[in-house]
């Protein structure tokens, strides 16, 4: 396979590629949101026929209790290896869409950049492997099997595909999982990400008097379950930035200090770093770096509080009820079940007997680490290595994607995560965008894996 060859392709044929892309940006498939449910099962449509147009054998859209999955493939020979790609076509909400410089449907391109919901998660990362599929079919270049697995449900915690990865094990059968949802260092420093963070998620209530009162009446008396829900989760943090949940960390896996070292040792720029967030400060548990904090400690962070009055103008109340969405990254070896019921239990305990509390999980997922000593990683490095022109560091991150830990579980095989976004790119947020030059650099990075993966099962 040649560079020269794969990059003619890709210039005589960008600006299409650029196109579809819209297109597919186009289609508001948020899956949290059931009004979306319509534009989610027309994206599904629209993503199998993008891998019939790209030269699968056959693909189907299938139908699950929640969100369908598409999945699509390329038999060439028996004898030779598969890989399987795994992506998501849902989204996450676009709100607040008062902050986006352009409707987050309406995709833009703007200094290089293409701005839209999903753009970067993951529906620019995904559409890297059916244009590199395109090319490989085009110019006579595949070297093994292909299977395609596109899911609906990613950003709502992939159960239904998790039980249909468990109902069709013969199906996916290959030999390593493939997936571009994470991100670069920089676009001069290409990175593979070796370890994805596990979640735990829950949401609480509590409840002090039986309805709202008045402030003034009883302010003083009866407690205040705004106030006591904060003062609760002040708790659960100590002045060391060590999460107080006792158990938590039984299980987290010390890191030695030589992996600790090589992974300071990668470029960052903490000015650069702080300025791209709008901070002047950051915050890591004692003894850890902002990167340390942010990829091989576990954390307990709100990401949502109300309660109580919050409209217009001041009234006075002593409301009734106050509640929290948290969520709580894990890292090996930490089990997402166990950590919610150690917070479940702490929550209860901790509770002054002025309240009652409640507390509901939500999805989770365990954590992952990918080791870089097996033929999947070293086609990954070996690609990236021939197109970056140089060598990636592999790098855990901070995120989540709970269905790696269960794609090992219940078929046996290890994710590559090549992803080609960058950590600026407003994933989740208003304004998300991804560089043109990361979805030509992966349609042109993805056939050098085919390659290497091929030539490493010879
Ligand atoms: N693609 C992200 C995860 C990610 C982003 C990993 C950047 C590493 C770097 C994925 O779509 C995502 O957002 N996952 C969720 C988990 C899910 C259960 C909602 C997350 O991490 O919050
Ligand atoms: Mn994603
Ligand atoms: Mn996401």
């Amino acid at each position: 396979m040649k560079l020269e060859e794969v990059r003619s392709y890709i210039d005589q044929n960008k600006e299409r590629f650029l196109n579809e892309l819209v297109d597919l940006l186009k289609i508001p498939s948020v899956s949290a949101d059931s009004a979306y449910n319509k534009d989610v099962q027309a994206c599904a449509e629209h993503v199998k026929h993008s891998l019939l147009n790209a030269g699968v054998d056959r693909a189907e859209v299938c139908q699950t209790a929640g969100h369908p999955i598409v999945y699509g493939e390329k038999m060439i020979d028996p004898s030779k290896p598969t890989v399987l790609v795994y992506g998501h076509y849902d989204v996450q909400p676009a709100d607040p869409v008062e902050l986006w410089n352009s409707p987050p449907f309406d995709p833009q391109i703007i200094d290089g950049n293409i701005y839209a919901r999903g753009s970067a998660d993951d529906k620019g990362q995904f559409y890297m492997h059916v244009k590199a599929f395109e090319l490989m079919m085009k110019t006579n270049t595949l070297p093994c099997n292909v299977k395609f697995m596109i899911e609906g449900e990613e950003e709502v915690g992939s159960v239904n595909l998790g039980l249909f990865v468990k109902a069709n094990k013969e199906k996916l059968k290959s030999d390593v999982i493939l997936i571009s949802d994470t991100s670069i260092i920089d676009n001069d420093t290409p990175s593979i990400t070796v370890g994805l963070r596990g979640l735990s998620y829950v949401e609480v209530e509590v409840q002090g008097p039986s309805k709202d009162l008045h402030s003034g009446v009883y302010g003083g008396a009866i407690d205040n379950p705004v106030n006591v829900l904060c003062e609760m989760i002040a708790s659960m943090k100590d002045a060391n930035g060590k999460i107080t949940i006792d158990g938590f960390y039984d299980k987290v896996e010390i890191v030695s200090e030589s992996d600790r070292a090589a992974m300071e040792s990668a470029p960052f720029d903490i000015d650069d770093y702080m300025k791209a967030v709008g901070v002047k400060a950051t915050k890591s548990e004692k003894g850890y770096s902002p990167r340390e904090g942010s990829s091989i400690r576990p954390t307990l962070d709100v990401n949502g509080i109300w309660g109580g009055y919050i409209g217009e103008g001041a009234k006075t109340v002593l409301p009734s009820k106050a509640f929290a969405k948290i969520s709580m990254r894990l890292v090996p070896f930490q089990e997402p079940a166990e950590i919610t019921r150690l917070f479940s239990e702490h929550f209860n305990r901790i509770a002054p007997p002025s309240v009652k509390v409640k507390v509901t999980p939500h999805h989770g997922g365990d954590p992952v680490v990918i080791p870089t000593d097996f033929p999947g990683y070293q086609a990954a490095s070996r690609a990236m290595e021939t197109t970056f022109g140089k060598q990636p560091i592999p790098e855990r991150g901070g995120g989540s994607i709970p269905i790696v830990a269960l794609f090992e579980k219940e078929l046996g095989l290890k994710s590559i995560l090549m992803g080609f976004g960058l950590n600026s790119n407003d994933i989740h947020s208003p304004n998300e965008h991804y560089g043109v030059f990361n979805y030509l650099k992966g349609i042109e990075t993805i056939p050098f894996f085919f390659h290497y993966f091929n030539e490493s099962s010879k």
